[in-house]
Formats: C-alpha cells, sequence, structure tokens
C-alpha cells in the first residue's frame, strides 16, 4: 500500500503544481491595485492631463488613467524608503523618498520606466520629523533662458541639493546650524535665487526663519529671522510667488493673534512687514494655488476668503468670500482644492455635504485675474455616504472647468478608502482601494442550489436532515470516497476548469460542483467589510462599518478576527462573525462585533433591513481591548472573547452558550501574553479556565523552548493545523520517527534574537515571516552575515521538523502532554536551511480538508509572484550525499542549498502580483484541492493540488493513472478511515 502511494506521487511527477496553460484566467484571477491616496500636502492625489498622480498609504507611486481609472503605471517601494514628497513636470513625475527625503527618482510620464535614481544622502543619516515629510520638498524647475530643466531638493529640513535633468549634482547647501533650532519646511526658487523657509522655535512660540541661496552657485546670499509670533501649530504659515513678466515674486504669509502678517521676500530679504488689518482669521492654508499668489484664509466665524497675491501691487487681499462655509447641522465641513483652468486662470472647487439635500454640493468659483472679476456656480452630486463613508481629500481638475459643469472633474478619496472621479454629477469610476489592505479574511461555502440573493427563510430542519448533520462530520471521509467513486463511475462531471469557468451567472449565487465558487469577506482598516465571488474577484456586496457612540468624537475599527459562525448547511445560512478593536479619537478602545450574512451582507442583529442599507452597526461586546478571540467548536459556535481583566465574554450570551463553554473550559489552551505562567482565574464565570502558558517555540535559527522576555515578543502565531492524518513516519529503515504533536505547540516571533543565535541583530529579523503547522516550522529571513558557516548572506528558509523522544521509535505520546510534564521537552529536531533566490514577504502553510495530503508552503516573494515550495525540497532530513536504498524508498532527495527558481513551481504565472500576506488556504470539498488567496496590496486568487487532483479526472485523462488512482483511493479508505479523529485530535490507539 505504501508502495503504490509512492508510485502513485511518482507518476505525478513535479509539474502537478503547475496549471494547464489552458487554466489560466480560468481558476484565477488577479487585481491590481495602488492603495488609499495618502492626503497631506506633498504626496495627495493630483490631475496632470488625462492622468491622476498619486501616493498611498501601500506606498505605491501610481499613475491612473483619469477617464478610465485604469492603472497606466505603478512603482512600488520598499518599507523602508516611504514615499515623501512628489511632483510633476510635463511628461515626468518625480518623489523623494526614504528617511528624510534620502533618494530622487523620476518616471517617464507615460510608461512609468524609471529615467533617473540618485541618492542624496545616505538613508541612515535621514531624520524624521513628525509629520514624517516635513522638511522635504522637491521642485522641478525649467530655465528658461538655459531651455533646460533641472531639480532643487529640500531633505533632512536642512539640506537643499541643486540637480540638473541627468540626476549631476551641480551644488548642495548644508544648514550650518544643522539639527539646530531651524527646521526648513519650503523651498521656492526663481531664476536666481532659492528661498528656504522655515519655523525656528523660540521660548513660547515660533519664528520663521528666512535664508537665500544663490540658485547658480548654492551660496549663501541672507539668512533672518522674521519676528513673526506664530502660536498655532495648525496654521504655520505659507509662502505663495506670483509672477510678473519674467520675476517671481514671493511672499510669506502668517497669523498672528489672528491678524494676517505677510513679508515680501527678496535676495537680501530687506523689506518690511505688512498686516492686513480688520479682519480675524482663525488659519490659513495653501490649497494648491501657491506657485499662482492664492491661498486660503479662515475667517473666525468659518466664513472662507480666497487670498491673492499680487507681486505688481505688493498689495495682498481677499478676492473672494465664501461666506457660508462653516460646518453645521445643515452642512459638513468644506474641501477647498485650487487648480488652474485652461485659461491659465485660478479655479476654485468647493466640496461638501448638505445634509438638507442629502447629496454633496459642489462650487466652482472661476476668477479672471486680469479683469478683477469672480464668480461662482455649482451643482449636486449623489455621494453615496453609506456605501463610501464621507469624503477624506478632493482633488480638481481646473482644465476640465467651462461654461458649464458638464466636464467638471473632481477626484474623491473617502474614509472608507475608495478613489472615485466625478465629471459633474456622474461617478464615472471608482476603485476600492481599501482592498489594498485587507486585515482578515475568510471563505465562505456557497450553497448547493439557487438561492435569491435575499432573506429566503428555509423550512425548519427536519429530524432526519439534523441526524444527517449529526453523523456527517464521522461520516466525511467515506462520504467523500462515495462521491469520488460516484463521480467516477457516470464520468459525466465536469472537469476543473469548466466547472469555473461556468460559474459567471450574477443574480444567484450557488456553488460550482466542486465548491471552487465560494464567497471570500474580507474586513479592512477603513471601516469597510466586502464579499468577493472567488471566482471572479468581483464585490458582491460591502457594508460600512458604523462607528457607534465613538461617531460624536470620531475613530477607526481595526478588525482583528473573523469567524464563520453558520456554514451552507446551517438553516440560517452562511454568516460571519467580524471581531474589532475601536479606537475613538478621545482614545478609548473597545470590542466591537459586526455579524453578517456571508451571501448578502445583511445585519443579523438586525430583524429589518433598511433601504437603502444603513451603516452596520456592531455590538459593543467588551468595554475594552481584547487580549484573545476563539471560536468553541461546538454547533452554536460561541465565540468567546478574552478581556484585558481575563475575564471571558460569550457571543451570543445566552444561558445555552454559558453552558457549552463551561463544558468546554477544561479542554482550552490558550497562549497569552501574560507574565506568570499556569492558571489563570476566569473572573466572569467564577471558573478556572485551563490558561496554560505553553511551552513556546521561539523562531530562531537555533530554536529554544523558553519563554522570551514579554517586551520582546512581537508575534503570537497559533499553530495552524488542521485534522492530523498520520501521526508518525515510517522510514526506509522501517522505523517510525513519531510527530510531535503537543497542542501547546505555538510560535512566537521575538523582536530581537539573544545574543547566542547567528542572526545579527541589524539584520533582517523583523522581517521574519514564520509558519508552524503540525510538527513543521518553516521561516524566512534575510541574513545580512552568515558567519561561521562561510556561506554567503541572503535569504534563507529554514525547515525544522520536531519528532518525538531522542529519535526513531522513541514515543512519549505528545500529544496528551500537559505543558508541566517535563517530557515535553523529550523532543527532537531535523533543521535544514535553504537559500531562497528571493526575499520572502508572506508565507503560509496549505491545508486540505483531511490533511492526507502533501502539506506544501506557499510564498508571496519581492519578485512578486507566488510560488508554492514542495515539502519535498524542504525535508530537513535530505541527505548531503547520493540517497541510500532505503533514503530512496522514503523519497528523499540530495541536499541542495539553493532552492530553485523553478516556473513550474510559480502559481501566478506572469501576474504581477506584490502582496504581504497569504490567507491561510482553504481545503475544499476535494481532499485534493486547495483554494489559495492572497492579499496584501493585489489581490490574487488560485485553486492548487498538492498532490496532484487525484479525486478529479484530469483533463489528460490516462489508464494507467486511472489504475493507480483507483487502488490508491482504495488503499487510501482502508488506511485512513481509522485515524480520522475528530475534536481530540488523536486518540492513543495509534500507539
Ligand atoms: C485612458 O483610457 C481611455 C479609454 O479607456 C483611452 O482612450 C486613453 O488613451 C487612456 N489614456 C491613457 C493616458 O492611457
Ligand atoms: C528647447 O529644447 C527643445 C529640445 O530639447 C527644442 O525643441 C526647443 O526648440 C528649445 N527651445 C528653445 C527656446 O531653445
Amino acid at each position: 500500500m505504501c508502495c503504490l502511494r509512492q508510485l502513485f506521487l511518482v507518476s505525478l511527477g513535479v509539474t502537478a503544481w503547475a496549471l494547464h496553460e489552458s487554466d489560466v484566467g480560468m481558476v484565477d484571477w488577479n487585481t491590481k491595485l495602488i492603495g488609499v491616496p495618502h492626503d497631506s500636502p506633498h504626496t495627495a492625489p493630483v490631475f496632470h492631463g488625462d492622468y491622476v498622480l498619486a501616493a498611498t498609504n501601500n506606498n505605491v507611486l501610481a499613475a491612473l488613467n483619469a477617464t478610465d481609472g485604469s492603472i497606466v503605471w505603478r512603482s512600488i517601494y520598499d518599507a523602508e524608503d516611504p514615499i515623501m514628497a512628489f511632483s510633476h513636470h510635463d511628461n515626468s513625475v518625480s518623489s523623494l523618498s526614504g528617511p528624510g527625503g534620502s533618494t530622487l527618482r523620476t518616471y517617464d510620464l507615460e510608461t512609468g520606466h524609471l529615467i533617473l535614481e540618485k541618492q542624496l544622502h545616505n538613508p541612515v543619516d535621514g531624520r524624521l520629523h513628525e509629520p514624517q515629510n516635513l522638511g522635504i520638498s522637491l521642485l522641478r524647475s525649467t530655465n528658461l533662458s538655459l531651455n533646460s530643466t533641472a531639480y532643487f531638493a529640500l531633505t533632512n529640513g536642512d539640506s537643499v541639493t541643486h540637480l540638473d535633468e541627468t540626476g549631476d549634482t551641480l551644488w548642495t547647501w548644508n544648514s550650518p546650524d544643522q539639527g539646530s533650532l531651524v527646521l526648513y519646511s519650503h523651498l521656492i526658487a526663481d531664476p536666481s535665487t532659492v528661498y528656504l523657509v522655515g519655523l525656528a522655535k523660540s521660548f513660547a512660540s515660533y519664528t520663521l526663519h528666512v535664508t537665500t541661496l544663490s540658485a547658480t552657485t548654492g551660496e549663501l546670499i541672507a539668512s533672518v529671522n522674521i519676528p513673526a509670533n506664530i502660536k498655532d501649530e495648525r496654521s504655520k504659515f505659507v509662502a505663495v510667488s506670483s509672477q510678473t513678466g519674467p520675476t517671481t515674486t514671493t511672499c510669506v504669509n502668517w497669523l498672528e493673534d489672528g491678524a494676517l502678517k505677510a513679508a515680501v521676500l527678496t535676495p537680501d530679504l530687506k523689506g518690511q512687514i505688512m498686516a492686513l488689518p480688520g479682519v480675524k482669521y482663525d488659519r490659513i492654508s495653501d490649497f494648491g494655488l501657491s506657485t499662482n499668489g492664492q491661498f486660503l484664509a479662515i475667517k473666525e466665524g468659518g466664513a472662507a476668503h480666497v487670498m491673492h497675491f499680487d507681486a505688481q501691487a505688493y498689495s495682498l487681499r481677499p478676492i473672494w468670500e465664501f461666506g457660508d462655509a462653516a460646518p453645521s447641522q445643515v452642512q459638513s465641513d468644506s474641501h477647498f482644492v485650487g487648480s488652474l483652468g485652461r485659461d491659465g486662470q485660478p479655479r476654485v472647487a468647493r466640496v461638501y455635504w448638505s445634509n438638507a439635500h442629502n447629496k454633496a454640493i459642489h462650487q466652482t468659483l472661476t476668477i479672471n485675474l486680469s479683469e478683477g472679476k469672480a464668480s461662482a456656480s455649482g451643482f449636486a452630486f449623489p455621494f453615496q455616504t453609506f456605501d463610501h463613508g464621507v469624503v477624506r481629500h478632493v482633488a480638481f481638475d481646473g482644465s476640465s472647468t467651462g461654461e458649464t459643469h458638464e466636464n467638471t472633474r473632481t477626484l474623491l478619496t473617502t474614509t472608507t478608502g475608495s478613489i472615485q472621479l466625478w465629471q459633474h454629477d456622474k461617478m464615472q469610476w471608482v476603485r476600492e482601494e481599501a482592498l489594498a489592505s485587507i486585515q482578515v479574511a475568510e471563505f465562505v461555502e456557497l450553497p448547493e442550489k439557487k438561492v435569491v440573493m435575499s432573506h429566503a427563510v428555509m423550512d425548519e430542519e427536519g429530524y432526519f436532515e439534523r441526524l444527517q448533520r449529526q453523523l456527517s462530520d464521522a461520516k466525511n471521509l467515506p462520504q467523500y470516497l462515495a462521491n469520488f467513486a460516484r463521480r467516477f463511475a457516470t464520468g459525466s462531471y465536469a472537469t476543473v476548469t469548466t466547472s469555473a469557468a461556468s460559474s459567471s451567472a450574477e443574480d444567484t449565487l450557488t456553488r460550482d460542483a466542486f465548491g471552487f465558487r465560494q464567497i471570500i469577506v474580507a474586513a479592512t482598516p477603513y471601516g469597510k467589510l466586502f464579499g468577493i465571488d472567488s471566482s471572479n474577484g468581483r464585490v458582491l456586496w460591502s457594508r460600512v462599518l458604523g462607528l457607534g457612540w465613538a461617531a460624536k468624537v470620531g475613530g477607526t475599527i481595526f478588525p482583528t478576527k473573523m469567524f464563520v459562525t453558520r456554514t451552507v448547511s446551517d438553516p440560517e445560512g452562511p454568516q460571519i462573525v467580524l471581531v474589532t478593536q475601536r479606537r475613538a479619537d478621545n482614545s478609548l478602545v473597545d470590542t466591537v462585533l459586526f455579524h453578517v450574512n456571508a451571501l448578502t451582507g445583511d445585519d443579523v442583529r438586525e430583524e429589518h433591513q433598511s433601504i437603502p442599507r444603513d451603516l452596520l452597526q456592531g455590538l459593543d461586546a467588551v468595554m475594552g481591548p481584547l487580549v484573545d478571540v476563539f471560536m468553541l467548536p461546538n454547533e452554536n459556535r460561541t465565540i468567546v472573547m478574552l478581556d484585558e481583566y481575563l475575564q471571558a465574554r460569550l457571543y451570543p450570551d445566552t444561558p445555552s452558550a454559558q453552558a457549552e463553554f463551561e463544558s468546554f473550559v477544561p479542554s482550552i489552551h490558550l497562549a497569552l501574553r501574560t507574565d506568570v505562567p499556569g492558571q489563570r482565574q476566569i473572573l466572569g464565570h467564577q471558573l478556572t479556565l485551563n490558561l496554560e502558558l505553553s511551552q513556546f517555540y521561539v523562531a530562531y535559527p537555533t530554536w529554544s523552548l523558553s519563554l522570551p522576555p514579554k517586551e520582546e515578543i512581537r508575534a503570537i502565531i497559533p499553530n495552524t493545523r488542521g485534522p492530523v492524518a498520520s501521526i508518525g513516519k515510517v522510514l526506509g529503515n522501517r522505523m517510525t520517527l513519531y510527530k510531535y504533536l503537543n497542542p501547546h505547540l505555538t510560535l512566537v516571533l521575538t523582536s530581537s534574537p539573544p545574543s547566542s543565535t547567528l542572526v545579527p541583530a541589524a539584520g533582517g529579523v523583523c522581517d521574519m515571516q514564520a509558519t508552524l503547522t503540525e510538527n513543521w516550522l518553516v521561516y524566512h529571513y534575510f541574513d545580512d552575515e552568515f558567519s561561521g558557516t562561510g556561506e554567503s548572506k541572503g535569504n534563507r528558509v529554514v525547515s525544522v521538523e520536531f519528532y518525538e523522544g531522542d529519535g526513531p521509535d522513541d514515543k512519549t505520546k505528545s500529544s496528551e502532554l500537559s505543558s508541566y510534564s517535563n517530557k515535553t521537552l523529550h523532543i527532537s529536531a531535523y533543521e535544514q536551511s535553504f537559500i531562497m533566490p528571493h526575499g520572502i514577504t508572506a508565507i503560509s502553510p496549505t491545508l486540505t480538508k483531511f490533511g492526507v495530503s502533501m502539506k506544501d508552503i506557499i510564498v508571496a516573494n519581492r519578485k512578486n509572484s507566488i510560488q508554492s515550495i514542495p515539502r519535498r525540497l524542504l525535508n530537513p532530513r535530505r541527505p548531503k550525499h547520493k540517497p541510500t536504498s532505503e533514503e530512496q524508498e522514503e523519497m528523499l532527495v540530495q541536499y541542495d542549498a539553493v532552492l530553485p527558481d523553478d516556473a513550474r513551481l510559480v502559481l501566478s504565472h506572469n501576474y504581477e502580483v506584490a502582496t504581504s500576506a497569504v490567507s491561510l488556504p482553504l481545503h475544499l470539498l476535494l481532499e485534493s484541492t486547495s483554494l489559495v488567496f492572497v492579499y496584501g496590496l493585489d489581490l490574487f486568487f488560485t485553486r492548487i493540488a498538492p498532490s496532484g487532483t487525484f479525486d478529479v479526472l484530469s483533463e489528460n485523462f490516462n489508464k494507467v493513472q486511472l489504475l493507480l488512482t483507483a487502488c490508491w483511493a482504495c488503499g487510501l479508505r482502508l488506511w485512513l478511515t481509522k485515524p480520522m479523529v475528530r475534536r481530540k485530535w488523536l486518540r492513543e490507539r495509534w500507539y
């Protein structure tokens, strides 16, 4: 039997991991995303011709097609290289990134090709301020007389670099009192002079400091303090410049006790301070027209003035008042954004929400400076606040405005993470960029028969069905084999490919023959929950999470965990519960639950659904943060939350749930971030929960079984294990290695390794990716300095397997050990390190329904592909010599330090899939096949068959394989029916 199995696997060969070419695009899909745009001044979205340029929270610089919202190009920056500022100029886009703005890059606007890359200072020398892009500014200027463009970059708040078009440094200037009191934040350049403006801290307030440099040589011309008495952190100052003929005149504006003051800058910095008498302002801001001489000043009552600095007349005055701009009961705060029209004259857009109209209002101000005229007009547009939250940022295409509003284009970024382009009152496109930041996701099976997307109530479950369901747990495997036999006998089953392709019907949500089509429910930190069709990646429904009482003060909802509490086999239909932490802006943290129907997104807790749908309101389950949360493996699937005092709270909190919880208490094992190992009181129920602090496994190259100091624990990753199909491994010499299956075995990632280990403290330890499944640990890190062994530095994957006792045939019944038993340390480990061609950003094991199929590891790498690494390659027992016949029988292949970069192991084909997380693959109705959902920036979905699809007829159906499959399946039945153990992982029978 054992031989048969081997024969079978050999017959499939390695190619079994790769999909058929014809399956690409049929069984998998890929959604490219950019992330939610920043909304800070240097990096917020802007229009540039028919492009929208944006830098995002996923650290991506992207150019979108403004007409259809597609990604024209994107550049993904490393985490250590955050985008600080970008600017656009004719046919190129430039960015400053890294600590203090260390790196300058320029891309071709149309293609996104990198034209220039230049390090301005060592990232280690970067100083970060608050906000982090303060003191960083990039200017691309055209020198008309020389007919050339050049860069001026302000970095670290104290250095200026002037570069020519090719990136050659023309000069650099460093502030003589580097890191001192002056922090420059603004850089303005005209053909002869560079102006640097910053704040200097004095006793109780800030003063302005201005320095002028020669644009040609970088020599200091003058440096003065302007005795401005700026108290208010919020408004600070605004620098505007205005062009008169070939000369540019710059004016710095600030508020002093509500009075607007201004200083016109000249190269020698000798000048007067002007004051605008009579009007008291609350704050001033740059709204996109600073190079045209305009900025915004908000009066104390809320009215907004558009200010204009006229260089010719040396005057500063308000040219327009938005009198009704104060937020009130009937309207929200307004967003103001300026942009130049096609005629070169300023346009100002004001966008706000009107409660009276239940719509968003867009007002456009058209200014004609030469004629001294201005006029405003507006329209309402149907922004869907229940689907998209609140507008967070507005970008405006001034060149789209005309006599009518017909073509007026506005780009909104919303609090739920969507980007929307509105042309007049029509939404042209929307991108749900929150999906680039999915925190938790679950697969939910679809019902078998046609189910209308409504609240169909099924009949009371009959006695027979109930019995059937209760028995089904125990009967799953034989039933699966029966299904297999039936399919086999009739030969009428669709192939894997067609079954997925045919699932395009949109009005009904039904399962395909093999259950490949599922709903992926995904929660994002932008307060939005999505239901996604796994067959094509389309969003089926979405809900915006309500803030509850925190709506009054504002707050953020962070998804923690999601549980599938009801499945298709339950009469209520599939349901999920999302557990979140709500952090209100007044710093209170609460635990809030959301309970929805997975097919429709309907609130399960609410009897009647309002139409149109309102915000999804949660249940404030725990006043305070959570320590841990899990679901009881009972029929009610009760959710147990442990609060910071280790009190257990149940959802739903019913007497029967409590009774069930009590019955489960003795068998619950949790790894907690607490100091004292041992028994803890569960206060709420006066129960003693068996909260043994398990023997923590610490993922170091030299692994240990001791608990690291609490402050070093970075993450506790539970052992991801499904059913255990076998508890031992029979070796070629007929001895058995017994798997170490201690239920307490947990993976703990620490922030720094102990000094005794080989990983250097400054290396890639923070980057460590790890997974623990059953008795198998795999981790990845970047090895900076692999001393001692003579091996070079690089990306390393380490595979460790744990077995009971001292070696083969030694057993300690580890699955039943209490963590207090000394025997838990009676363990042997096999460990081997491999070199990976590329760095890994996420790692996950494959799981299958019964744990029979071979487990693989799925990794997302820095080359933006998703790869499957067969367990055989990662076997730590691979011999360093030519395998002996006994080893060959065990299918051990000779050790090779380098894991192959084999195209056949790539699951994502030619797609570029940039990600940071791989969901735990879901097992299906088929034992052989797993669904893989990858998220983190892009979304990618595919399915894999680690041991080949032995239970589906392949397209190239062949008789030998058929015979082998049949024999194997029969063998499988005999071999497996007994040890299929439920609940308690293993019974002693096998020892
Ligand atoms: C944007 O998309 C439109 C329509 O899909 C296309 O006609 C246009 O050429 C695209 N523009 C760019 C800059 O790619
Ligand atoms: C500037 O250079 C471009 C090409 O580099 C040329 O087409 C253009 O005529 C030049 N303009 C002037 C004013 O010299």
